[in-house]
Parts: structure tokens; sequence; C-alpha cells
């Protein structure tokens, strides 16, 4: 998996709020991604989980006074200067206020302030407590230190008041997390990418499509996001959840595809098309269900608009990026592809390989480039063939 936390020194802090049994999942998560994570506990986190678990799972001892025994008197400012992301989560309000007021009174707040790595908090607390403007005065001074603040989730929370001030899903932190480790290179630039198949109505309950999971499409729309890229993300009928931060349109038809695009298209810099779409249509789709009667049946089709050629047309100073999936016949067909329809770069697949295509997790693809160079890409993750592209396109001239 693409992970920018792989061999990474990331300090986890966790304060005394009931959230902070999330944080043992998040330290997994982030072990998981590569980290090497060390953790940090203020005297009252103690009280909702023990050291023990974050030690165990850590694989590293667990910091929780200035004054412990051995070396750890000054483990504080060591893991300060070794860090590269120091995250709080959950941190309480008192400890927030603790931060915006340059107060070191114990080992997790005097490690904030040696700390120079990015940092990252994650509010949780009770709702009236978050709304208090001593709290969002606090969060703002923290802002203004140039740390990032992870929104708490509105909802239910254990204290039973309904409103902001949940721990969000550790799953989503690491997101965040990653938007901050990530390179910025799209900073600035906004990115369309379309995803999954099409449906063309044969009658009400039947329709014509393909298998596209959409997978590909939505790596590559998390990755944009995560190097900073403003990015919409259009995409046929597909099992899969918001990618986080991403504007997205759920569409079926390949007309609804084409005209949701085409309503986005005025301010987009890139256009990365992995769409599967349908290229021909049930010409008179039946009004009511088809019944089984006649030996045989027809279909007439027409062909569906084609979006990327529009793209092409209409390409101005994008950048557009086509994908291609051939059952044979790979390099001419994708090269073709490539001319008739104006692209700076397609990739393509050849379906029915092992571990490329469509539905699964991994990927085999070859960039072919408008000069006639074929770049082949060895089988990967599709989060890694995503930020592979990624890295290409950001090495394209910009207009
Ligand atoms: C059961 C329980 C749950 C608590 N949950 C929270 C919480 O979610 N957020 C918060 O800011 N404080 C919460 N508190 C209050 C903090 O524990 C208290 O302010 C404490 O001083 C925080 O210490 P610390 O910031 O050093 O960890 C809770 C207290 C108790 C007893």
């Amino acid at each position: 998996m693409a992970s920018f936390f792989q061999d990474k020194n990331v300090t986890l802090g966790v304060t005394g709020g009931i959230a902070a049994y999330k944080s043992v999942e998040l330290l997994r998560l982030l072990t998981k991604a590569g980290a090497r994570v060390r953790v940090i506990m203020t005297e009252n986190a103690r009280w909702f989980v023990g050291p023990g678990t974050f030690q165990a799972l850590s694989g590293e001892p667990v910091c929780t006074s200035v004054f412990d025994e051995g070396d750890a008197a000054i483990r504080h400012i060591d893991w300060a200067q070794s860090t590269d992301l120091a995250v709080v989560a959950p941190a309480t309000a008192n400890c927030i206020g603790k931060l915006a007021g340059g107060i070191a009174d114990d080992a997790l707040s005097t490690y904030m302030l040696a700390v120079t790595a990015p940092v990252v908090i994650c509010p949780a607390m009770n709702t009236n407590m978050y709304a208090h403007p001593a709290v969002q005065r606090n969060l703002d001074i923290l802002r203004g230190y140039g740390h990032f603040i992870v929104e708490p989730d509105a909802g239910q929370l254990a204290c039973g008041t309904t409103g902001p001030g949940r721990l969000p899903d550790p799953a989503y932190i690491v997101e965040k997390l990653t938007a901050v480790m990530a390179p910025d290179d799209f900073a600035g630039r906004t990115i369309l990418v379309t995803a999954g198949p099409t449906r063309e109505a044969i009658d009400p309950v039947r329709f014509i499509s393909n298998p596209s999971s959409g997978k590909m499409g939505f790596a590559i729309a998390n990755a944009a996001r995560q190097r900073g890229a403003r990015v919409k993300l259009v995409c046929g009928p597909v099992a899969l959840a918001d990618p986080v931060d991403v504007e997205v349109h759920r569409v079926d038809s390949t007309r609804a595809m084409h005209d949701s695009v085409m309503s986005l298209l005025d301010d987009v810099d890139i256009v990365i098309k992995t769409a599967a779409v349908s290229d021909y249509r049930p010409a008179s789709p039946a009004v009511h269900k088809i019944k089984k009667t006649a030996d045989h049946l027809t279909l007439a089709l027409e062909k569906t608009t084609d979006i990327l050629r529009e793209i092409g047309q209409r390409k101005g100073a994008r950048l557009v990026i086509g994908f291609a999936a051939e059952t044979r016949d790979l390099q001419e067909n994708a090269a073709q592809k490539l001319r008739d329809k104006n692209l700076d770069l397609i990739v393509g697949n050849v379906i029915g390989e092992a571990g490329s295509g469509f539905a699964g997790d991994t990927n085999k693809v070859t960039l072919f480039y408008p000069d006639g160079k074929a770049e082949p890409l060895e089988m990967m993750g599709k989060e890694d063939v995503a930020h592979r592209l990624l890295d290409r396109i950001a090495a394209m001239p910009k207009p």
C-alpha cells in the first residue's frame, strides 16, 4: 500500500477524554501504515486506557511523566526532535487550553512546546464544552500556530448530548494525517475524476453495464486530494463510500455522466477519466418491464455521447488523461485513442490478465505518451498506481 507513513516517527498524544479508547485503533492503523508510533499520555488519560495497551501495540515505551525512571527525564525532548508528525487524539478542552497558553506542566504539554514537526489536534468533548468561547478561542490560537485541527463529528455523544464534539473514526483521522504527510504538489489545482460503470436502461428493471468497481478512479481522487488538489469525482453506480474531502457527484447513465462532467468542467485544470462508460445504449428503452413472451428479442442500440472526445475538443489549457481497457492490441488501441481524443496521457490495461483491470485491488498498467513512449509499470495496488500516475502528471509542464 502506498504510505507516506513508512518509516516515519509519529507521536500520538492521548488525553483524558472518553474517546481515548479510539486512539488505540488510531495507533494500530498508523503502525499498519508503516509508522513508528510513540505514545505520550496525560495522567488523566491513564484513567481511561492503560499505558500497557499502547506499549504492546506500538512496541515502544509509553511516556506518562516528565519524571519517569531511567532515560525518561529527557525523553520528551528526544522524541520532539525526532518526530515527523505529532497528533493529539483525543485532545481535551484542558489540553487545548494548555497548548494555546504555552503551559508545560506534564509530559505531553512539555513535549508539544518542543516539537517542530507538523501538529494535528483532534478535539473531542461535550458539545457545550466545544461551543464554549474559551475553547473556540484556544482552537483559533492553535490554528494561528499553524497546527491542523480535525473538526469533531456531530452526533449523539457519550455524555448524552447531541451536537459536535465526537472524535471522528480513526480511519478518517488517518486520512487527514495522510494529507499532512503527503507532498503538496497539486495544491491550487482542481482535478475532475470520473469513475465506475454507467447503466443504460433496457426497461425499468434492466440495464446494460459492465463490471467496473470504480476503485481505480476513487484511488486517484483520494490520492490527488491527499496531495493538495481540490477534487471533483463523478461516478456511476458503485459500492464505495465517498472519499474524505472530495466533492462527489453520483450519476447512472452515460448521458447523466456527460451532463455532470460538462457542468463541472469550467474551473477544472486536470481531467482524469477512468469511468468505463457504455459506448451504446438501447435506442428506445421500454416504458414497462419487458415480458418473457417472444423466443428471440433484438435490442436496437444507438451510440452514446463520447465524453472523452468532447473534453478533448474543449481542452483549452487543461491536461486530459484517459484510460483504455482492452482485450487485445493494447498499444495500437491506446495510441489511437490518445491521438483521436487529444489526450496528454493514456493509461492502458489488458482486461483478463491476472491482477489487472476491473474490480480487483491491483492493476498492471502501461502509460502511453503523445511522443509514442510507452512506460509499463509492474503490477501494484490501485493506490500505488494512482500516486505513480500523479507523479507523472505533476512532472508535465503547467499551462
Ligand atoms: C468520564 C469522563 C469523561 C470525560 N471526557 C472528556 C472529554 O471527552 N473531553 C474533555 O475535554 N474532557 C473530558 N473529561 C474531563 C477531563 O478528564 C478533565 O478535564 C481532565 O482534567 C483532562 O485532563 P488532561 O487534559 O490532562 O488529560 C472527562 C472526564 C470524565 C470523568
